[in-house]
């Protein structure tokens, strides 16, 4: 397999070129040319807030050659790319893939193969429902590697804008990430019965479309009505909405609430720790529904 790098040991004309982030190479001899294999960065670009890009990640996207970006990527955080830099845009939304994910994987290996700078850069953590894994894998079936550099997950950047912990001792001992959309629309295919813990906090990442089939196939399993639930809109941008709701009626109020952009629900106990007032002054109006007191437990 070869490694995908800057440094390339030319065989023909004997001599090491490391000659960085150049199409082509061309040897002292002048007679040789040959292709050098590109770094390509999958990274992470977090929410949506620029300052919660990793230096890692902020230094790449400003020495990118190429950045091949998603729907998801803030334009400020594209503002921080060098403004020379080819810009590939692929972005998904629900329901529509403008650029299906098997040509993704053509634009990055063919990109590696150019010798350019590449940065791949995919909203929250590549490897958090980002398919950044596949990306790898074709990368490597073409005989180059790339580096991941990984992304505050929507998860921690919505509970941490909202004040909210995914866990909490005596409210959630653990956490689960699950998406609520399948491949191809097929019928969502989750434990259930695995998922209706009161004890554990569930993330459900694309769930807008489905939610109503998420929460009866929940309470079907025995999740209290009165489950907490905190749905988060854009959510660590400027533009974040977010509404409390309950088990039992978070589908009518997730309609109701017309969310654009993408929405991530919180569900468990731990948003009973929700409180407006912890709420920054910019984003108190975005609250959409007036919460219900919740019974805070004594240890809360
Ligand atoms: C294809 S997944 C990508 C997840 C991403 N790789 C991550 O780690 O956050 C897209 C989903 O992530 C969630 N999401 C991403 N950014 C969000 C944000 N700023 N606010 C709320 N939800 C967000 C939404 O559920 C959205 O439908």
């Amino acid at each position: 397999m070869q490694e995908a790098s800057d440094t390339a040991s030319c065989i023909a004309c004997a001599q090491d070129t490391k000659t960085p982030y150049s199409e082509t190479s061309t040897a002292a001899i002048g007679v040789h040319t040959m292709k050098m294999p590109g770094r390509v960065y999958l990274v992470g670009a977090g929410p949506g807030d620029p300052d919660l890009l990793t230096v890692k990640a902020t230094r790449l996207i400003s020495e990118a050659e190429v950045i091949v970006y998603d729907r998801l990527v803030s334009k400020e955080i594209m503002a921080l790319a060098n403004p020379h830099a080819h810009r590939i845009a692929v972005g998904k939304e629900s329901k529509r893939h403008p650029v299906p994910q098997d040509a993704i994987n053509d634009i990055l290996v063919k990109q590696a193969k150019s010798g350019r700078m590449t940065v791949r850069l995919k909203g929250g953590d590549p490897f958090i429902f980002g398919r950044g894994s596949e990306e790898a894998i074709a990368l490597r079936a073409a005989g180059f590697t790339c580096e991941v550099v990984p992304g505050i997950t929507a998860a921690q950047g919505c509970a941490a804008s909202s004040g909210v912990p995914l866990t909490h001792r005596g409210l959630a001992s653990g956490v689960r990430l699950i998406t609520g959309h399948c491949r191809q629309d097929e019928p969502l295919d989750l434990d259930w019965s695995g998922l209706a813990d009161p004890n554990t906090t569930l993330v459900v990442y694309m769930g807008v479309a489905n939610i109503s089939e998420i929460s009866s196939r929940l309470l079907a399993e025995g999740l209290g009505a009165s489950t907490p639930i905190l749905a988060i809109n854009n959510g660590t941008t400027p533009s974040e909405r977010r509404i409390i709701s309950t088990l039992d009626r978070v589908a009518e109020d997730a309609v109701r609430a017309e969310f654009k952009g993408p929405v991530l629900f919180i569900i468990g106990q731990v948003v009973t720790l929700y409180q407006t007032d912890h709420v920054c002054p910019i984003l108190r109006d975005a609250i959409a529904y007036t919460p219900p007191t919740w019974e805070l437990p004594a240890y809360a």
